[in-house]
């Protein structure tokens, strides 16, 4: 089912903005498994809801072909204004409807950062249902890949404002979600002890990955 929270321009500026691919270990994980399931060339790859193509584009020094197939128009207008690597391209559709000849994708690739929606314990319960559902017996999961960045206090600001739910409480409320947003901005200066232009933070993220590899 479609998750129509990223329709509008502004919001897909954002996350074209602050958003980030995701991250070497996750690639590394998934190129080895390809590796060990299929070898050799890696010929096309298919990036499901790749929003503004960050991730996308992180594929393409990998397979020979990458399309980015995301349901919002505004990411992938996003996406296009990228001068991205010659072997990827985008196109607005939908996850169910994919339309590739059979055995002819390589890799079909879904990151997927939390997001606030009614079907928010599914990514809480670390993909339990999804990774059960999956009916191909060879099914692996990777749990706790942990990684981290330095980021800027004005970078993890703007990474909030990218967040759906922030975009949901600001078109309800403006002022209050502008309001909440500097606060947050404060509160951080405050405890980092900085001035805004030399704040960075360490930021860390945990990462969990489902890997299946369809029969012969
Ligand atoms: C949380 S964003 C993740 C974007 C990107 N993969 C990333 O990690 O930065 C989820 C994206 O999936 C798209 N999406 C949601 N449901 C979809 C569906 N059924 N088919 C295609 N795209 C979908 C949304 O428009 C949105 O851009």
């Amino acid at each position: 089912m479609a998750s129509r929270l990223f329709e509008e321009q502004e919001h897909a500026a954002l996350y074209q903005k602050y958003r980030l691919p995701s991250p070497s270990q996750i690639h590394n994980l998934v190129l080895d498994y390809l590796q060990r399931k299929k070898g050799k060339p890696f010929s096309l790859a298919v990036d499901i809801g790749c929003g503004s193509g960050q991730s996308t584009r992180g594929l393409a020094s990998y397979f020979e072909r990458v399309i980015g197939i995301d349901v919002s128009r505004a990411q992938i207008e996003e996406a296009r204004k990228v001068d991205g690597p010659e072997n990827v391209s985008y196109r607005q559709g939908l996850a169910e409807e994919l339309e590739f000849e059979d055995g002819s994708v390589d890799l079909m690739f879904k990151t997927l950062a939390p997001y606030m929606s009614e079907r928010c314990h599914v990514v809480r319960n670390k993909y339990e249902e999804i990774f059960d559902a999956i009916t191909f017996p060879d099914k692996e999961r990777v749990d706790n890949i942990h990684f981290k960045r330095q980021a800027s206090v004005s970078w993890v600001k703007g990474f909030f404002e990218s967040l759906s739910y922030y975009q949901t409480f600001r078109k309800k409320d403006p002022e209050r979600a502008k309001a909440s947003i500097e606060r947050m901005e404060q509160s951080f200066l405050q405890t980092v002890g900085v001035t805004p232009s030399d704040a960075v933070l360490e930021v860390k993220r945990t990462a969990f990955c489902l890997l299946a590899s369809k029969p012969e």
